[in-house]
């Protein structure tokens, strides 16, 4: 190596003003130098990246030096790089005199240098080039391109073979894996770094550092550190604009990342997530010390659902009295589920079910073990028969529809609480639903009406059944005024008490009835045994084999005072 070439080696070494002559003298075609133009050796060095311009760094190695490690971490851009050594003429070398006014920089700057290309990437995870002293080289090009927005990366060269060691390393097999799932956790493995190896226990210059988030992986901690920062301030200025009269005082956010987890442990469970959402995971090993890092690379993780509401199962007949809490905020505290498994091979079955809540909307959906939705409907005082046809088994999912919210069912009479009456059964030899009585109203016959009997009328079906009729006398004061008329439409409106719910002693009579015209299914009970001028209630109610009871509208007469 010439001479000068180890003068300006040395003098680019010990003279901090060099690269401010330089800049002063940099031709036309490059951008002109600033301060940090000249790449320290050891030492981080942060760059911005303007969007479109090439940056470009400069350094010499020592002469004793064997090699180099250059090592270009992006922010959040792909950035371009490329180092070129640049060596000058022989000639020029000759023909130049220091004595001369002409500084030694322009000299070599203007001289008819040639550059040889040693490396060059694009990316943006970050990168190292290593390699051997060029030997003609007198001086070492770094250039660094961000083609498509403002960004910023860190340079670090290290002389001398092998890498510097000031970036964590990161093990062959870089992924974050997901070890676990839940509703509301997510559990994370990754292969530890060798760089945690080298240390001795007791040192403590690296950490994982976990992150998490919504929207997506971030491809180092510079960009996730930007990212977040980006999110926070966001948040303080909606927070802000919604609290602007109260005049909280706003925090400047704070500059420290929240990592989920910390520490030398490479596995990591996050918790308090939100059931059935996305998550973006990433790890980065952070080199306290030299304030490096690497970035695994990250992965996501959907939390499962909410647990769906457990289904109770349902006994063959059995009645059941639902009881529905107000609808919350939460999905499946709204319902109730329950399953139903008909006996049978036919698979088919019989769903009667009965809204006993005075004006709340009670809503039923059926839906099949093979997750076909039979109906979706709401229920009335009416009663609502459900056929069951198709799959093994059955899943019933009641709840509150969008109607009056007024909590809990009112207090029945009989001290039933319930909102909606259930019954299930199986159907052997049945195919459809069973019939139900046109109409549900009691006559009675004013002529038929003596002071010790009354005869009453209703409308049965084309199948046998059995109706049966119950009394229940009015105390003194309710009931029909007077004598006379006698007629009287019901009392208590509670169309969910069943038979069950009335003493075997009001039962005055029960009988089976059938007529296969349904237009003339009239059928009539004569009630004896009633005392002279009293009030009294009359209930029918149509006993089937299978399904709820059908109860008719309550009737009162009064008999005569006068026989
Ligand atoms: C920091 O950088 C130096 C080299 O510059 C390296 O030897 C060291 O391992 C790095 N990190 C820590 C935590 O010591």
């Amino acid at each position: 190596m010439a001479w000068w070439c180890v003068y300006f080696v040395v003098a680019l070494l010990w003279g901090p003003s060099w690269p401010l002559a330089l800049s002063q003298l940099a031709p036309e075609n490059e951008v002109p130098l600033r301060p940090t133009a000249w790449l320290p050796e050891g030492r981080v060095t942060p760059v911005r990246l303007p969007r479109g311009r090439t940056r470009r760094l400069y350094f010499t190695l020592k002469k004793a030096s064997e090699g180099m490690a250059v090592t270009v971490s992006p922010c959040d851009q792909p950035v371009e790089w490329s180092l070129a050594a640049r060596a000058l003429k022989d000639k020029l070398h000759k023909t130049t005199h220091w004595s001369t006014k002409k500084s030694m920089p322009e000299v070599w700057w203007r001289g008819p240098g040639t550059e040889t290309k040693l490396y060059s990437h694009t990316g943006t995870s970050m990168d190292t080039y290593t390699g051997p002293s060029y030997q003609p080289a007198s001086i070492y090009i770094l250039r660094l391109h961000s083609k498509q927005q403002d960004s910023e990366a860190t340079v670090y060269l290290h002389q001398g073979l092998g890498l510097s060691g000031a970036f964590p390393v990161l093990p062959p097999d870089h992924r974050v894996h997901t070890l676990g799932v839940g509703m509301t956790s997510v559990t994370l493995h990754w292969s530890p770094s060798p760089s945690l190896d080298r240390l001795s226990p007791g040192q403590r210059g690296y950490e994982y550092c976990v992150l998490v988030n919504p929207t997506h992986n971030y491809p180092s901690l510079c960009s996730a550190t930007k990212g977040l920062r980006r999110e926070r301030a966001k948040e303080e200025k909606r927070k802000r604009r919604e609290k602007e009269r109260k005049r909280t005082p706003v925090t400047a956010a704070a500059a420290d990342l929240e990592c989920v987890c910390r520490g030398t442990e490479s596995v990591c469970t996050v918790s308090e997530l939100l059931p059935d959402s996305r998550y973006y995971f990433d790890v980065f090993l952070v080199d306290r010390l030299n304030g490096t890092s690497a970035a695994y690379a990250g992965t996501l993780g959907h939390t499962h659902e909410e647990a769906g509401p457990v289904a109770t199962a349902l006994r063959e007949g059995e009645l059941r009295w639902v009881t529905l809490r107000a609808a919350g905020g939460r999905r499946s505290s709204a319902g109730e589920s329950f399953s139903f498994r008909p006996r049978g091979w036919q698979q088919s079955g019989l769903l009667t079910l009965q809204s006993c809540g005075g004006g709340q909307e009670v809503k039923v959906t059926v839906t099949t073990s093979r997750g076909q939705t039979l109906t979706s409907q709401a229920l009335g005082e009416e009663l609502s028969q459900i056929w069951l046809q198709g799959a093994p088994s059955y899943l019933i999912h009641l709840e509150r529809g969008g109607g009056a919210e007024n909590g809990l069912a009112p207090a029945l009479p009989g001290g039933l609480r319930a909102s909606v009456k259930m019954q299930t059964s199986s159907a052997y030899h049945r195919r459809g639903l069973p019939s139900l009585p046109p109409t549900l109203q009691i006559k009675s016959f004013s002529r038929l009406r003596g002071c010790h009997a009354v005869t009453l009328a209703w409308m049965g079906t084309e199948e046998r059944s059995l109706y049966c009729v119950y009394r229940r006398r009015l105390p003194a004061g309710e009931g029909p005024p007077g004598g006379g008329r006698g007629g009287g439409e019901s009392v208590a409106a509670a169309p969910c008490l069943g038979p069950e719910s009335r003493s075997d002693t009001e039962r005055v009579l029960c009988k089976y009835f059938q007529e296969l015209n349904p237009r003339r299914a009239v059928t009539t009970a004569t009630i004896g045994g009633l005392e002279p001028g009293t009030a009294y209630l009359f209930d029918v109610y149509l006993m089937r084999r299978w399904g709820i009871p059908v109860k008719y509208v309550s009737k009162t007469l009064r008999t005569r005072r006068e026989c």
